[in-house]
């Protein structure tokens, strides 16, 4: 990654009117949260087939709960990073400008961001088994697993999306459209292998946007950016937001 770089993808996201940022979980890992994939990754200690799919519920839900309840502990420990910083005070200063992400993690919220598109819903959130009921629910560590519907006593599920489930929707056909007609795609911190968060990119492309990638691996995507940033989020978005040249919001209301 070099300065030309950096100033290019500046210079797009300044002409842009309609902006899509995808983030994965990169964006979170200088928070201190875990990617799945790669070295240290949580798939390279824990099996996806045992925690992450509904016939692992069904067959031990305090055990998916378990594992769940520990990574709910371990998140609500973490802050949002410059990352998710920059992102939420871009969602103020540029025009058009969604998130969709695929993290469960709530740091853009917590950074700030208003409208998040989650595709993989919310690990804050949690649904009743009978009634589909989704609620919000902050309690780390839980007193009883698996947690149980206040209102009817069925087990309740984390709100998220697990392996061989479909994606909400509405939520998949939103971020369809605003990657069809977004002018520039920043993909951050993602592996781009799983799909349909993965075609997102592929569809912006189709509908003739540019496509900056920040990420310090190859991935999929890598060969069809216009711009590939190599590096960590943390340190490429400030910079970015550097050569943006955009005031800071409370400067501006001065
Ligand atoms: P992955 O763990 O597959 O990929 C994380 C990506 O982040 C990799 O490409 C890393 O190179 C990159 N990365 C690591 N540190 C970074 C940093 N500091 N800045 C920028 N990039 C960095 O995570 P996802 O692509 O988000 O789904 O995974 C997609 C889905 O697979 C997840 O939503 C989850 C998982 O299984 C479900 O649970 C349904």
């Amino acid at each position: 990654m070099n300065d030309t770089e950096v100033f290019a993808a500046a210079a797009l996201l300044r002409g842009s009117k309609r902006t899509v940022v995808l983030t994965g979980a990169g964006i979170s890992a200088e928070s201190g949260i875990p990617t799945f994939r790669g070295e240290d990754g949580l798939w390279n200690r824990f099996r996806a087939e045992d925690l992450a799919t509904l016939a692992a519920f069904q067959k031990d839900p305090a055990l998916v709960w378990g594992w769940y309840d520990w990574r709910r502990g371990l998140i609500s420990k973490v802050d949002p990073n410059p990352a998710h910083k920059v992102l939420a005070r871009w969602e103020t200063q540029l025009p058009g400008l969604s998130i969709v992400t695929q993290n469960i993690d709530g740091l853009h919220q917590k950074a700030g961001s208003k409208s998040v598109i989650e595709l993989h819903g919310n690990i804050w959130k949690v649904r009743c088994t009978k009634e589909g009921t989704v609620s919000a629910n902050n309690e780390t560590r839980f007193e009883e697993i698996p947690p149980r519907c206040p209102t009817c006593g069925a087990v309740l599920r984390p709100h998220v999306v697990w392996f061989g489930e479909p994606l909400e929707m509405a939520v998949l056909e939103l971020a369809g459209r605003l990657s069809t007609m977004c002018e520039v795609m920043v993909v951050v911190g993602t592996s781009a292998l799983v799909h349909p968060a993965a075609s997102l990119p592929l569809a912006a492309l189709e509908g003739g946007a540019r496509l900056v990638e920040i990420n310090p691996d190859i991935t999929p995507l890598t060969h069809l950016a216009h711009l590939s940033l190599r590096g960590r989020a943390g340190d490429i978005l400030p910079l970015i937001e550097d050569r943006l040249g955009i005031e800071p919001l409370e400067d501006r209301q001065r």
